[in-house]
């Protein structure tokens, strides 16, 4: 296994075109990071192409470039660099758009520097544990086999990662084994890409949005927040895996390497993690028919709560807003879902989830477009 990286001044670039808070940046951050600045986007790329950079402070207005078109380019070019953006008041819409394209956070201007120097050291903080994560990720095949080797290969990765974790405050104790992995195995989404983040945690609200009309216990209910916000780990075993280039089936239904079902729930038997949450992620797409996949499971062999999240992903896959995809509206996905009742998904249960997405449908496609919290 590949250890934490001996810490080493990070670098940072700092792109903007107004000398003024180009120079106080500088002075601000030169304690803690190794300084490169440019004046404009090609100036910037040309830096980003010749050497190594951790963290970016991006201006918004560059006179060649708008700042969210050159932040577009950053994150698809170097995923694992990480955007701060800086903006006015007055552009404070457009910071957000750049929060939902991948930026790590946004300063307002003029900036108070202790909110500078706490942003930029807990952005540096969450890339030493990305970076970690990735290295391991990229080099550790044990962590996806099954026995033993595997169950050592993750107490490795548990163990050097509480060495980069805080938790929110000294005191905070996770009162089940399996609540306290929950902060690695979402740093291990946001590693692979940020946007399977994203679409996680919004499985996860859509599931649980159905929850509530279904009467399952509380147990049922915290098994399948837990399972849906997980349903796609095994995809983080996938070299260069993109969330913008899972294909799309018509139902809604990503076609991605079928074998992320089987990957993910062997982590969570090698995690320990409860039974239900292994089944949602071992059946999530199951079909109601039996032509799904990975063991053509149908109707109610097929776990309710599996059944729960095939639906609520789906929905997810169609509306989602990432880099490079084209996204339906929530009306126009509930119409394409609907199509698929009693073939791929549970009739009764779908029947479910678009009354509550039709009930929801002002607040709907903005949560389908917004960023995981
Ligand atoms: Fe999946």
């Amino acid at each position: 296994m590949t250890t934490v990286a001996s810490v080493t001044q990070p670098t940072v670039l700092i792109i903007d075109d107004e000398a003024g808070p180009r120079d106080a940046l500088k002075v601000i951050l030169r304690p803690f990071f190794t300084i490169r600045s440019a004046e404009n986007a090609k100036s910037a790329l040309d830096v980003l192409n010749n050497e190594p950079i951790d963290l970016i402070t991006l201006d918004q207005r560059l006179p060649d470039r708008h700042g969210l078109d050159l932040l577009t380019d950053i994150k698809h070019n170097h995923p694992d660099v990480e955007v701060v953006i800086v903006t006015g008041y007055g552009s404070l819409k457009s910071a957000m758009e750049g929060i939902r394209q991948g930026a790590a956070g946004y300063l307002l201007k003029p900036f108070n520097v202790t909110e500078l120097i706490t942003l930029t050291q807990q952005t540096m903080d969450k890339k030493r544990r990305l970076d970690f994560l990735r290295r391991n990720l990229r080099s550790s095949p044990e962590l996806w086999g099954i026995g033993e080797e595997s169950i050592r290969a993750w107490d490795g990765i548990k163990s050097e990662y509480l060495t980069l974790y805080q938790p929110a405050g000294p005191n905070t104790v996770f009162q089940e084994e399996e609540m306290s992995l929950v902060p690695l195995l979402s740093d291990i989404l946001e590693a692979t890409d940020r946007h399977l983040l994203n679409h996680s945690s919004r499985v996860s609200f859509y599931a649980t949005l159905m929850a509530a009309r279904l009467n399952l216990t509380l147990n049922e209910q915290k098994f399948l927040a837990m399972g849906a916000f997980l349903h796609d780990i095994g995809k983080t075993s996938l070299s260069a895996y993109r969330f913008s280039v899972d294909q799309i089936l018509p139902s809604g239904e990503p076609i991605v390497c079928k074998e992320h079902c089987e990957r993910g729930a062997r982590l969570a038997t090698t995690l320990g993690l409860p039974k239900e949450v292994h089944d949602i992620i071992a059946y999530h797409h199951e079909r109601w028919d039996g032509y799904g996949y990975p063991y053509g499971l149908s109707g109610t062999d097929i776990p309710i709560l599996a059944r729960i999240v095939g639906i609520a992903q789906a929905f997810d896959h169609l509306t989602a807003d990432a880099p490079g995809r084209t996204c339906l509206s929530a009306e126009a996905a509930i119409q394409r879902i609907s199509l698929s009742s009693g073939s791929h998904f549970d009739p009764q249960l779908l029947d479910t989830f678009l009354e509550v997405a039709k009930q929801s449908t002002v607040s709907l496609p903005t949560m389908a477009a917004s960023p995981a919290a």
